[in-house]
């Protein structure tokens, strides 16, 4: 769903260079043919559970490799270099803080038009109360409608993304025009919420109503012919788990029955096939195990 001009929307003129500098979607004009040679997907490839990698490690081990991960020394990069193109900042963050979760979000406008697009600068961020937070790019010309949409309703589903979805989800970032909604292009199905007017996304494992508490625009780092960039803060106000998909209380979602996939690099997805687990300790209870930690806890300020 596209929106008209809001004063801070770039004007047409403004736009057209804005455009020649912006590649983030890149050209995959012969991605059937790349596609083709792979192996197809195994939908049902079990999750194996493996030890960690150094299940015997100790306090100070640090990474127990014998200094091969310090031999290559870091190469320091301004980001806000004149020039640095900012396409090299977005392929280098999107590739580096990998995997992220995709964040599905529904949303309507103050007209009631229904917008479904997926957003990875996306995280839960507490608990108690549940938070959320979504990153907004900016662009040439009109900020992103889920954007406006939050701005204007207040109001959103935030949806998981299951392996089975990521056709329908990746078809949905499509930059339709204003009045079609992405509900359509996707083929995904509508759940009534409670909450919030936005509808769930049924094929979902776990939707989250939520409610804007916070928007940060950032005005000061606006260019000529982009969009406004923006982070929203989300209040959770009601949680939907698919039957049978999680334990008794509803508190645990089983991670095969969520089979979630994660953003990675460029336009490549990962899964979760391999998981491993490292349990928390106490610093009390793990003081009389190490030499190590006994002589930090002996040398604390008093
Ligand atoms: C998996 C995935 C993750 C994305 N993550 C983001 C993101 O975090 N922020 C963003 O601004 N755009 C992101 N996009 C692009 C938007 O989905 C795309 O611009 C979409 O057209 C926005 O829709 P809207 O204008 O209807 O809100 C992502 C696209 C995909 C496929």
């Amino acid at each position: 769903m596209s929106s008209s001009a809001s004063p801070a929307t770039a004007t047409e003129s403004q736009t057209a260079p804005a455009e020649k500098t912006y590649k983030i979607v890149q050209d995959f004009s012969n991605f059937g043919e790349t596609e083709a040679n792979r192996p197809n997907f195994d939908q049902a490839k079990p999750i194996e559970v493996t030890k960690s990698p150094y299940p015997n490690w100790k306090y100070g081990e640090g990474v127990p490799d014998n200094g091969a991960s310090l031999v290559q020394k870091h190469h320091e990069i301004d980001p806000y270099a004149p020039d640095r193109p900012m396409i090299n900042n977005y392929r280098l963050l999107v590739s580096g803080i990998v995997p992220r979760p995709v964040g599905f979000l529904s949303t309507v406008n103050s007209k009631g038009q229904k917008n479904l697009s997926p957003f990875s600068y996306f995280q839960v961020i507490d608990h108690d109360p549940p938070m959320f937070i979504v990153g907004f790019s900016s662009r040439p010309g009109r900020v992103k409608d889920t954007n406006r949409n939050l701005k204007e309703t207040r109001e959103c589903v935030i949806n998981t993304v299951s392996e089975n979805m990521i056709e329908a989800v990746n078809a949905s970032s499509i930059d339709a025009p204003y009045g079609i909604s992405e509900w359509e292009v996707s083929g995904l199905h509508e759940a009534p919420s409670t909450t919030v007017k936005p509808s769930r996304v049924e094929e979902s494992v776990f939707n989250i109503e939520g409610k804007v508490i916070d928007i940060k625009e950032f005005t000061d780092h606006q260019k000529p012919g982009m969009s406004l960039a923006a982070t929203v803060l989300i209040k959770a106000t009601r949680f939907w788990v698919k039957e049978g998909t999680a334990d008794a209380e509803y508190s645990h979602i089983d991670l095969d029955k969520l089979r979630p996939i994660g953003q990675l690099g460029g336009v490549c997805y990962g899964r979760v096939v391999s998981t491993f687990e490292r349990p928390r300790s106490k610093w009390d209870d793990e003081v009389p195990k190490s030499e190590l930690l006994a002589k930090l806890d002996a040398a604390k300020p008093k």
